[in-house]
């Protein structure tokens, strides 16, 4: 393998009501993938806590100074890897953030991402589910550089926004990680679908990492953690128990996709314009 592929290793965690199992259950696993040879592991979303707005306030932490971050930053320096936290409850200044942080294998924090489009919907009779009124949303876009490639981040919710993923791409990213918990009606309809499209409009891999499924959870996740190649080709996919998936990515695939679908460089930038209105 060139020293530009990798081996990427995502964790459907299970997540229960006990935060120091649950990290515990994920520095183990960590180390598994690590084992099995993976330099870039992640997480999934909310996995040091039960998904829920009720649950945030009392399982969120700082970042990057609470319990769980630093047990992140020390799983990456003590496996030698890049680490992508899934994401956990963060509290800053009062306000509570869904947010994702990335570490160095120096055990350094390499990015922090805070979910940029809250999940709000309120169907009278059918379901009321409003993140708005306990997180606050983040306004950055996220990435950073490891050898292999250049990885930008998203959040569940955050994959919809294909214009999101249109800028990462913009940015020169080749891989987009997105820990998400899709439910049992969007999960089997959008989750691969979603993943896939991104993959297919940027020619770029994707991965989008769930926790495993606790049915009797007052949120079920549909798990089937994916990651799909630059030709919307699915690499690895869990079916919804606690696994590890893993992928080899080989980069010289994102390059010969560019090179027989060039729609980056014949995309009518003279008549339409996607760009980013922040730093
Ligand atoms: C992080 O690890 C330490 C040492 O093992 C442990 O005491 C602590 O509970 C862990 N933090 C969390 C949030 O589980
Ligand atoms: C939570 O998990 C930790 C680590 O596995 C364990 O030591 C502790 O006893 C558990 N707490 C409860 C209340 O079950
Ligand atoms: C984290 O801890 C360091 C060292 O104590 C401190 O300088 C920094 O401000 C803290 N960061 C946050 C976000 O609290
Ligand atoms: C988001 O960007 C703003 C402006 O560049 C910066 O001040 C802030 O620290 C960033 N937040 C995070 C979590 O990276
Ligand atoms: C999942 O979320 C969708 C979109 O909000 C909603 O329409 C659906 O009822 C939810 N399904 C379950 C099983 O909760």
């Amino acid at each position: 393998m060139s020293s530009r592929n990798f081996r990427l290793g995502l964790i459907q965690l299970l997540v229960g009501h006990n935060k120091s199992e649950n990290v515990k259950r994920a520095l183990n696993l960590i180390k598994t993938a690590k084992t099995n040879g993976c330099q870039v592991v992640a997480l999934p979303e909310c996995f040091n806590s039960p998904y829920g707005t009720k649950y945030f306030s009392e399982y969120a932490e700082n970042v990057p100074n609470g319990s769980t971050c630093q047990n992140l930053s020390k799983a990456a320096k003590e496996n030698n890897i890049y680490l992508i936290g899934g994401s956990i409850p963060e509290i800053d200044g009062g306000k509570l953030y869904n947010t994702c942080t990335a570490w160095g294998p120096s055990g350094e924090l390499l990015a922090q991402h805070r979910k940029v489009h809250l999940f709000d919907i309120d169907i009278p009779g059918k379901i009321t589910f409003k993140e708005s009124e306990t997180l606050s949303a983040g306004s950055n876009f996220t990435f950073f550089d490891t050898p292999f490639c250049t990885v930008g981040l998203g959040i569940c919710y955050d994959l919809r926004f294909e214009t999101m993923a249109r800028i990462y791409q913009k940015k020169g990213c080749q891989l987009l990680i997105y820990p998400g918990a899709f439910n049992m009606t969007t999960g089997p309809l959008h989750w691969e679908l979603l993943l896939r499209a991104r993959a297919t409009d940027n020619q770029l891999f994707m991965a989008g990492v769930s926790p495993a499924r606790v049915e009797n959870a007052d949120y079920v996740a549909w798990g089937h953690s994916t990651v799909v190649d630059p030709w919307g080709k699915v690499l690895a996919k869990a079916e919804f128990d606690e696994e590890i998936v893993y992928a080899d990515i080989d980069l010289t695939a994102l390059e010969e996709v560019r090179k027989s679908i060039p729609i980056s460089v014949q995309s009518r930038d003279d008549i339409y314009e996607v760009k980013m209105l922040t730093k």
